[in-house]
């Protein structure tokens, strides 16, 4: 049904204003149409991206230097007209430049998207999102509160290609995490990073920290990532890999300087996360310190859309997972005995909460 006040000639009303023509005859002027768009066109932008990623469109533009679409499709072996209609929705996305029919690599893509750039996420664009057919049975996934395939199904399917993607952004983010913290003054640091993927912070405070070692806690076909990550960063000697489930390892008691829970805990909902937070808790000595790394929510939860969104990618594709606020973890983080809470922001978007197991 149509709203009965919607104005019959809303275009009219841009110029229509009461200083130019006096009173308009109604007050009610309808919003733009554009939200409606920008949420149509989602599924189309992430294609255009992750088809570019697919044919090597970057790190074409990067060998070949600027190129028109007929020249870049010659080296792709793709078709012209299709490939300069992929190349113009990249444009659109901001993630290409394009001078007259010449398209070359703007400072974002350069950046983030050849295979070589200095923070790369070109690996991370199709695992990101989860499993894509998760998205289309979403309104099945509310209606009965649980995903038909979480992750959880095959966590190690899932988490390998995720972390290698990751892998960059967190080894960033742990490394200028250091400036925050200063885990570097600690001497012959004991890591424990529960969760540990690729193992980024691991990698990150042994490096910093030369007498430090670490145990590396994953699921034993991802803990070939961290395996093969920590030997290129020539800090695997002072690893000890310990497989299988954070709530099932052994777990030395008042034994460790840092333990890191680095996005794990919204994967587990808000009783697993504050399970993980206790037995960082009773794996710390006193005064030593827990590094928890998510997306936060808002107080809210609208003010921060990327947090938001990552709240309803975990709801689709995950059986309990959601995202927190700072204020909730913080509650948690008390509540096992925590004290000395501080959020830092190593890199941007990349957040973590530092709190000390009080000293006795
Ligand atoms: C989002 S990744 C984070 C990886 C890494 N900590 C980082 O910050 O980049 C989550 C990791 O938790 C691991 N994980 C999930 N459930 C687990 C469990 N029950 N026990 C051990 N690791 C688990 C996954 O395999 C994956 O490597």
């Amino acid at each position: 049904m149509f709203e009965p006040r919607d104005a019959p000639y809303p275009e009219l009303k841009k110029t229509h204003t009461m200083s130019r023509t006096g009173r308009p005859y109604s007050d009610f002027k309808p919003p733009a149409a554009a939200p409606v768009w920008a949420a149509i066109e989602g599924l189309g932008r992430y294609h255009v991206l992750l088809a570019a990623i697919e044919l090597d469109v970057f790190d074409a533009l990067r060998d070949a230097g600027p190129s028109t679409a007929a020249a870049l499709a010659e080296r792709l072996d793709v078709s012209v007209p299709h490939l300069a209609s992929l190349l113009d929705g990249v444009i659109a996305l901001g993630l290409l430049d394009k001078v007259r029919d010449v398209y070359e690599l703007n400072d974002t893509a350069k950046r983030y998207l050849v295979s070589n750039g200095p923070a790369c996420m070109a690996d991370l664009i199709a695992v990101a999102p989860g499993p894509h057919d998760n998205w289309t049975r979403l309104a099945d996934t509310v209606r009965h509160g649980r995903p038909s395939t979480p992750i959880e199904d095959d966590p190690e399917a899932f988490y390998v290609p995720l972390v290698e993607g990751t892998f960059t952004t967190m080894w960033r983010t742990a490394t200028r995490a250091d400036l925050k913290m200063r885990y570097s003054t600690t001497p012959a640091a004991r890591i424990l990073d529960l969760g540990a993927g690729g193992a980024p912070w691991a990698i990150a405070m042994l490096t910093a920290c030369p007498e430090g070692s670490a145990v590396v806690n994953d699921f034993d076909a991802v803990l070939d990532v961290a395996r093969r990550k920590t030997a290129e960063f020539g800090v695997a000697g002072r690893c000890e890999f310990r497989p299988g489930s954070y709530f099932e390892i052994d777990i030395e008691p008042d034994a460790y300087d840092i333990v890191v829970l680095g996005h794990i805990c919204r994967a587990e909902g808000a009783e697993g996360a504050r399970r993980l937070i206790r037995i960082a808790f009773d794996a710390l000595r006193p005064g030593g310190r827990v590094v928890l790394a998510d997306y936060f929510q808002d107080p809210e939860k609208k003010m921060n859309p990327h947090a938001v969104m990552m709240g309803v990618t975990m709801m689709a594709s995950t059986a309990r997972g959601f995202t927190y606020t700072p204020g909730e973890f913080g509650d948690w983080l008390r509540t096992a005995g925590f004290s000395d809470l501080r959020l830092i922001e190593p890199i941007g978007f990349q957040q973590s909460i530092i709190a000390t197991r009080p000293p006795r």
